[in-house]
């Protein structure tokens, strides 16, 4: 029985489809699943790549997160928090380079206060075109409230895993106050921010069942914006220690974090989300540092997030270690990547790049959504 009356054959999205192509290896068929994700992303979002300014603005964090190298117990890093003019004269740098949006990413930092990123959206929209992203973590709706008031448009919280044991594992809750990722990104929704979400591939403890629970989750949640790399092991966390070997899932049913999956993982989100922004990430391009934002393109992605934050904070951003690109400028960077989508037939998108809905709301009458 197919998942849906027309699914096409081979892709049924249900959960043993999805862990079905997961777990496959062989190269000949591997070629139908990159053929349909490429379909299918020129179909709904076509072949404009849009670029998105990347801003680390700050890498204080209170969080004990297992696989974050900027968790607060991270020692030897030399911490950096941006002012406003700093960050405002990065994303008039992100629009000079001809990019629609920037992404304010950083730790779940309190000196983030609700007014300094108020003060600073109100700024970069007062003076740019430019699409706001913020990605600062868990905050509250006050917070959040404040930040859509200022003229924030988009929000991204990778939920991480669905595995709700293996989340509170690598998460530890704040003292008295439980992490629940996905409601904040539902109130955030309601707020009016289109919302991003995503996950780490071969986290030590995920098994296949959960990354293919994944993957459904984007689709059943009807996420905007859906960003997947490999987990990368830093030595500076107890997943990337000399203790990570006691957290992985049995053999057979622990996920690889490799290059291969995490490319399965993304032609499956495009499938499951035919319509959603996706990124080549920089974690994959660390992974493959010739062919990995390539990859990503042709199996799915269509989003990429050139760094832009200034050389001396980049390599303090340490999430992992060997980030790729720590010491490019952003002009080197928008060349390079310039390039690269060009030599792949695609074209730079302009404007800021929301997600445009080609969503048919029947879900259970058509193909992937078609
Ligand atoms: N390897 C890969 N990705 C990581 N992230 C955090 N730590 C790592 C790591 N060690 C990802 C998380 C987080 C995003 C900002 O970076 O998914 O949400
Ligand atoms: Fe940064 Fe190529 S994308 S140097």
């Amino acid at each position: 029985m197919p998942c849906r009356p027309e699914a096409r054959p081979g892709f049924c999205l249900d959960h043993a489809g999805v862990k079905a192509w997961l777990q496959e290896r062989d190269p000949e068929v591997l070629q139908d699943l990159w053929s349909e994700a490429d379909r299918v992303r020129k179909s709904h979002v076509g072949d404009e790549v849009h670029l998105r300014g990347l801003i680390e603005v700050s890498s204080h964090c209170i969080r004990h997160c297992l696989y974050c190298g900027l968790r607060a117990p991270s020692i030897g890093l030399e911490r950096y928090r941006m002012d406003p003019a700093e960050i405002l004269a990065c994303a008039q740098e992100a629009t000079r380079l001809g990019y629609g949006s920037v992404v304010l990413q950083g730790g779940e930092d309190p000196g983030l206060t609700r007014d300094f990123i108020a003060v600073v959206v109100r700024a970069i929209k007062r003076d740019t075109p430019l699409a706001i992203t913020l990605s600062l973590g868990e905050r509250s709706d006050g917070d959040l409230r404040a930040w859509r008031k200022a003229g924030a448009d988009r929000y991204l919280l990778r939920f991480e895993t669905s595995d709700p044991v293996l989340y509170r594992r690598i998460h530890p809750d704040l003292p008295g106050i439980p992490s629940d990722r996905l409601a904040q990104l539902m109130r955030m929704r309601d707020m009016g921010y289109e919302i991003g979400t995503g996950v780490m591939v071969g986290i030590p403890g995920q098994t296949w069942d959960a990354l293919a629970f994944d993957i459904l989750r984007f689709r059943d949640f009807d996420i905007d914006m859906i960003g997947v790399g490999p987990f990368l092991p830093s030595p500076r966390t107890p997943l990337g220690g000399p203790d990570a070997g006691a957290y992985l899932a049995p053999p057979d049913d622990q996920v690889p974090n490799d290059e291969l999956t995490t490319l399965k993982t993304l032609a499956l989100t495009r499938l499951a989300c035919p319509d959603a922004n996706i990124p080549s990430t920089t974690a994959l391009a660390t992974l493959d540092r010739e062919r990995g934002r390539e990859l990503a393109l042709l199996r799915g992605a269509n989003v990429v997030m050139p760094n832009v934050t200034p050389l001396p904070y980049r390599a303090r951003y340490e999430i992992y270690p060997g980030k790729a690109c720590v010491n490019e400028t952003a002009t080197a960077c928008q060349g390079c990547l310039e390039g690269r989508i060009h030599r792949l037939g695609r074209r730079i998108g302009r404007g800021p790049g929301s997600r445009n809905k080609t969503l048919c709301k029947d879900l259970t009458a058509c193909d992937f959504h078609h």
